[in-house]
């Protein structure tokens, strides 16, 4: 209790140095009661990104700097072993792996309760790969560590012609999932020396969409960095209509990322509700390092 009042205490003086979302009270979510430390500055909450095989697996669980640990799920083949298609940690278009999903969450589950220290994200590749996975994730999910699930659920910038997840099948197969984060992208179509943003009718459909889905989840919004540096306004607007969401950014290694604006965007959103999961080279120019 005293412990408790403590980091509340700090939280408020943190926060208060970080210009506060409009609505925020993420205060009390499944991820600042996991990750004391951060004082609710999700931005300090740290990831190891594409967790697609064993020798990366056994590395983050050694590594106590790391405390999200994201993945992809795919239909696949274990590596040496039959060709049943099971759930296996790959990204597409690998069909093959040295880690299953089962054998991922045995792991990461099976550290003595005290010592497990990571919350898990996972990025679903298609509706069969969730599909798939429901009762492996339901076993081992005692509901001891944080647990997100990711996927692309409508079409995106710039144009992007990627196929996304069908939203409604993917809210309805997730709700067989307990208490879960749920975290709702776009697809995208972006790179180096390319300029675009999240419209109004983005957020507007993604709207509808959580609207006539009836989510009682927390969500968080994956966007695309160099996409999100440009789209202040539609951020904010989403953020203030979704009660409690947050963003996580993310970026590929040479994607083109205005530093001054996104630092501006981090800004304003507030640290309290954008996870920063980019990679190092971006990282190390933002205001949060
Ligand atoms: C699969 O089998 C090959 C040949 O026996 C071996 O070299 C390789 O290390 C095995 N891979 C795994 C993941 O067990
Ligand atoms: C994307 O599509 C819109 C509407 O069809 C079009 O106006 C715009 O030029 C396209 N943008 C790009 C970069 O292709
Ligand atoms: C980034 O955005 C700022 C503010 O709009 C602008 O002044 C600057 O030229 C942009 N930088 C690049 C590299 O485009
Ligand atoms: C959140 O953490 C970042 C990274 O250390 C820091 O730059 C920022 O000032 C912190 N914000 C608050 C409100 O404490």
């Amino acid at each position: 209790m005293l412990v408790n009042s403590v980091y509340l205490s700090l939280a408020i003086l943190l926060i208060s140095m970080c210009k506060q979302g409009q609505t925020a009270t993420i205060m009390g979510s499944t991820m600042t009661d996991f990750f004391p430390e951060v004082y609710g500055n999700v931005s300090l909450v740290t990831w190891a990104h594409a967790v697609n095989n064993q020798a990366y697996l056994t590395k983050t669980l050694a590594d106590g700097r790391i405390m999200m640990i994201e993945a992809d799920i795919s239909e696949g083949i274990e590596s040496n072993s039959s060709d049943k298609l099971i759930p296996i940690m790959a990204h597409p278009p690998n069909r093959e792996s040295d880690l299953s999903l089962e054998s991922f969450l045995e792991q990461i589950t099976n550290q003595p309760k005290s010592t497990i220290r990571q919350g898990v994200k996972l990025d679903f590749k298609s509706l069969a790969a969730l599909e798939m996975s429901i009762g492996i994730i339901n076993y081992y999910n005692k509901e001891t560590f944080p647990l997100w699930i990711n996927a692309d659920i409508l079409p995106g910038p710039i144009n992007s012609t990627v196929k996304p997840v069908n939203p409604y099948r993917f809210l309805e197969l997730s709700k067989k999932l307990g208490n879960v984060v749920l975290s709702l992208g776009w697809t995208t179509h972006y790179g180096p020396g390319m300029v675009g943003k999240y419209k109004d009718t983005d957020i507007e459909t993604m709207l509808h969409v959580i609207n006539s889905n009836n989510i009682l989840n927390e969500i968080s919004f994956p966007v695309r960095a160099g996409l999100a540096a440009e789209s202040l306004d539609e951020l904010l607007r989403l953020l203030k209509t979704v009660k409690h969401s947050t963003l996580t950014l993310w970026s590929h290694e040479n994607d083109n990322v205005n530093v001054s604006k996104l630092n501006n965007v981090i800004k304003e959103i507030g640290c309290d509700r954008i996870y920063i999961d980019v990679p190092e080279s971006l990282r190390k120019q933002l205001i949060t390092s």
